[in-house]
């Protein structure tokens, strides 16, 4: 039986072939993050979790593992709210921890792709008949103003980094959102990537088994699919490098000729070399990540991370 979804926008009709051609046509050109999600998307970023090199994962599901009851404890949540759910693999550890004090827990998945949504309620369907799992499809950069209240206390879940693949701006309306959201009695547990040796990193977003390179270069069938394009992913190289002074991985895509692409309003022209950048990653110190929060209007209540210093899960309180 398929899963009950709710539609909360039309994601489909939030962004035009105009806007992505002044994107593509920009000397910095770039396209939004949220195409990588497509139904092969997620499924791919699903088996980059499972790479060797991608130690974000592992790291945040062993924190979980570590600390799932004392996160549970003190937040004293009725409903787990998880924005960018993915599978929710991670995110069950939380669940079953909150099953043994609660009955009638609620958890609403919250993501942009159907196929997140789906992996998602597989994953929890059979836990338990106290768990009631709501399924909302939506973005969560312009539709958090429709999420509605309610009146027992919430933990709000953003984990696997997510954050970082945010710019500094971003970050900050985003989190002031869920801030100014957030009730006395709600917590927010956040997932954090830190600074580490940059070959660590590097090797995160460039596992040898390719998958992250088929992850990048599916963003083009995406938008060909969803604007009628012609973009070909074989005339791209996948380059994830580490940038020092932004402290952050670039993903791009890099033209390995000069191409002319068509599409229904103007043609788009890439040289040869040219970069088109799909996601940035942040990494944080804690330093910087508390000036965000600062100016986000959160507080930290508790640190918990791993014995390497690689990952944090921050719980917050709204100031
Ligand atoms: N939280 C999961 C998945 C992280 S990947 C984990 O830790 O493993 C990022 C997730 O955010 C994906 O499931 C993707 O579909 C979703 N996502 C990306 N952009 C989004 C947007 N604009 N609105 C809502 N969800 C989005
Ligand atoms: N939030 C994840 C991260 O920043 C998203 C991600 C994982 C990702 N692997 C990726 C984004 C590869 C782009 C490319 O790590």
């Amino acid at each position: 039986m398929s899963p009950n979804i709710q539609e909360i926008s039309k994601t489909k009709d939030s962004f035009s072939l105009k806007e992505l051609n002044v994107m593509l046509k920009k000397k910095n050109k770039s396209i939004p993050t949220k195409f990588l999600y497509d139904d092969l998307g997620s499924k791919l970023f699903e088996k980059i979790s499972n790479t060797k090199e991608y130690y974000l994962t592992r790291t945040e599901e062993d924190i979980l593992n570590k600390y799932s009851t004392k996160i549970i404890n003190e937040s004293d949540a009725h409903e787990l709210l998880e924005l960018g759910s993915g599978s929710s693999k991670k995110t069950k550890l939380l669940i079953l921890e909150a099953l043994k004090v609660k009955k009638n827990l609620s958890y609403v998945s919250f993501d942009i792709s159907e196929k997140a949504l789906k992996m998602s309620y597989n994953q929890l369907k059979n836990i338990s008949s106290d768990l009631n799992i709501k399924l909302i499809k939506g973005d969560f950069i312009n539709d958090l103003e429709k999420l509605e209240q309610i009146n027992k206390p919430r933990l709000y879940l953003f984990l696997g980094s997510t954050l970082g693949n945010f710019n500094n701006d971003t970050a900050i309306k985003f989190l002031s959102k869920i801030s100014k959201k957030m009730k006395k009695a709600d917590f927010f547990l956040l997932g954090i990537d830190k600074i580490k040796n940059k070959e660590i990193i590097k090797a995160a977003y460039n596992d040898t088994a390719g998958i992250t390179e088929k992850f990048n270069k599916n963003i083009l069938n995406v938008i060909n699919k969803e604007y009628n394009l012609n973009f070909n992913p074989e005339k791209f190289d996948h380059i994830a490098e580490f940038n020092e002074d932004k402290s952050q991985i670039e993903m791009y895509l890099q033209a390995l000729s000069h191409q002319k692409i068509n599409s229904k309003q103007e043609n788009i022209e890439i040289n040869l070399g040219e970069k088109i950048l799909t996601e940035i990653s942040r990494k944080f110190s804690d330093t910087s990540i508390q000036s965000i929060f600062k100016d986000s209007g959160l507080e930290i209540v508790k640190n918990f991370s791993d014995v390497k210093k690689y990952y944090s899960l921050y719980l917050l309180k709204s100031i």
